[in-house]
């Protein structure tokens, strides 16, 4: 069984996150997601969820290409994680690029072109913009 790990925040759900996960789980056979955790976002990324952890995991692990979800709370997890689930192909979208082949040492390691058009900070100015 071959396993592909992924990482995101997964704020406001949209298409560009369906079809990277859709992309990543048809390389292998199980879709591991690490979600990061809203005092992650924050302190690490000095970024505010619109939706919760709990929200967001919800969402997640309940598309039919997702077979299980678990919390993104720190950059340095990784390397643990990659042992822990056994991933065989490690997929982030190409904003991404170079920034984790260091995973290399323990598995494949895969940037998929991001959807153009669409992204969580881009919906978030639309709404406040429109807002006035
Ligand atoms: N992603 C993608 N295509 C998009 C947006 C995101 O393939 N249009 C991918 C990212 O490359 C990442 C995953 O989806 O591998 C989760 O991205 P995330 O950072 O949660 O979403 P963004 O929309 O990129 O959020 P932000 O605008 O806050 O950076």
């Amino acid at each position: 069984m071959i396993k592909v790990i992924t990482y995101g925040t997964f704020d406001l759900f949209h298409l560009g996150h369906l079809r990277l996960l859709e992309r990543a789980a048809g390389l292998g056979d199980y879709l591991l997601v690490g979600i990061s955790t809203d005092e992650f976002n924050w302190q690490e990324k000095s970024k505010i969820c619109v939706q919760s952890y709990d929200e967001r995991a919800a969402i997640v692990s309940a598309l039919k290409v997702v077979n299980e979800v678990f919390p993104e709370e720190s950059w340095d997890q990784k390397v643990e994680d990659m042992k822990k689930y056994k991933a065989d192909i490690f997929v982030m979208g190409d904003d991404w690029l170079g920034k984790f082949d260091f995973l290399k040492d323990y598995c494949q390691v895969t940037y998929l072109e991001r959807t153009p058009g669409v992204s969580t900070s881009e919906r978030k100015k639309i709404i406040m913009d429109s807002e006035g």
